[in-house]
């Protein structure tokens, strides 16, 4: 199981190459159906689950914090805190906002409580605060780090200058950096190789890409005229233009020659990018999970990774 892992750069955090995504977790599946996810996840190797204090406030009756909670229940029920490695966020919260000192100290003991843990593997700022220096942020999560209750720091959503400005703070005043990146990056959104890629390459930190799967459009089952049956149906359809029709013709070509899934094609053209360590994506079911889990046994040739470039541009 160990030989499938990959190390993210600047860490001994040591993964699947597959991360979790946690949002649906309290959203569109319920306790049950969550710990029957993350159960299949698990049993199959998986160790690398990303949540935020945020998710999901948005859906009507939550207030936010429920994916901590189903995350933090089932490690308790199942007693393997240890195995895994966990991330979660700070800061788009509306109860918990931006990036202040006050309010990091505040969201990583809530988040800590909801996870029924002691420590956060990897800590991200969920998206850049431009009221708060960077100085103050970098130096709140410095001592999380240094008090245990954090062991590295990442950001999510912000822009290459903003990533520089934060790194080259960390440098300056000896502060903990940020090791990895988590950005909107997929088949069909590709702004991050523009400018944020190269900056990662020669920083050398790691890109955590989000909405893998575009939403569930890179699956393959938002066709025209076949209504789809999901709470994110409307972002997710809104994919289907031309260059999504390509790019899906593209993802089965290449699904069928290695009798493979579009979704976990989507998945692998993504680990094989330069930067990116781990895709994340979520699952609402098992038989979702299944796609998901076989990234781990796929492998793309050059070709295939080029048509597919070709198809998406
Ligand atoms: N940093 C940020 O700002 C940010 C933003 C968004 C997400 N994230 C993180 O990234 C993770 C991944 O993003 P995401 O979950 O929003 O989107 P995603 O991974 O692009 O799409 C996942 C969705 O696609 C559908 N799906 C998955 N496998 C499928 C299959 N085999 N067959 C058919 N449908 C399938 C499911 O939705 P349906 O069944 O409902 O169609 C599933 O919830 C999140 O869970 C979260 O941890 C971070």
């Amino acid at each position: 199981m160990d030989g499938m892992r990959i190390t993210l750069p600047g860490t001994d955090l040591t993964v699947h190459p597959l991360c979790l995504g946690g949002n649906v977790f309290g959203w569109s599946a319920d306790v049950d159906g969550s710990f029957a996810v993350l159960d299949a996840y698990a049993e199959a190797g998986g160790n690398f689950v990303d949540t935020a204090d945020s998710y999901f406030w948005r859906k009507p009756g939550n207030s936010g914090g429920e994916s901590e909670t189903i995350i933090g229940d089932w490690l308790a029920s199942r007693s393997n805190r240890d195995d895994m490695v966990l991330a979660t966020k700070v800061g788009s919260w509306p109860e918990r906002p931006g990036l202040s000192r006050q309010n990091i100290a505040a969201a990583v003991d809530d988040s800590l409580r909801r996870l029924r843990t002691d420590h956060i593997d990897l800590y991200y700022a969920h998206k850049d605060d431009p009221d708060t220096p960077p100085e103050e942020t970098l130096a709140a999560f410095d001592e999380l780090i240094k008090a245990g209750k954090v062991r590295h720091i990442a950001a999510s959503n912000f822009t290459a200058d903003r990533l520089a400005e934060s790194l080259a703070v960390s440098e300056r005043e000896g502060l903990a950096r940020y090791v990895a990146l988590q950005p909107h990056y997929n088949l069909v959104e590709r702004d991050y190789e523009r400018e944020l890629a190269p900056l990662l390459a020669e920083r050398g930190l790691s890109c955590l890409p989000y909405f893998a799967l575009a939403k569930g459009f890179l699956t393959g089952k938002y066709q025209a005229n076949t209504p789809v049956d999901s709470v994110r149906a409307e972002g997710a359809g809104a994919y289907l233009d031309e260059r999504g029709r390509r790019v899906l013709a593209e993802l089965d070509a290449v699904a069928e020659r290695h009798g493979a899934r579009p979704a976990t094609v989507a998945l692998a053209w993504l680990a094989a990018q330069p930067t990116v360590s781990t895709p994340i994506a979520s699952a609402r079911t098992t038989d979702q999970l299944t796609d998901l889990l076989a990234l781990a046994e796929l492998k793309l040739d050059d070709d295939d990774l080029a048509r597919l470039t070709a198809a998406s541009a």
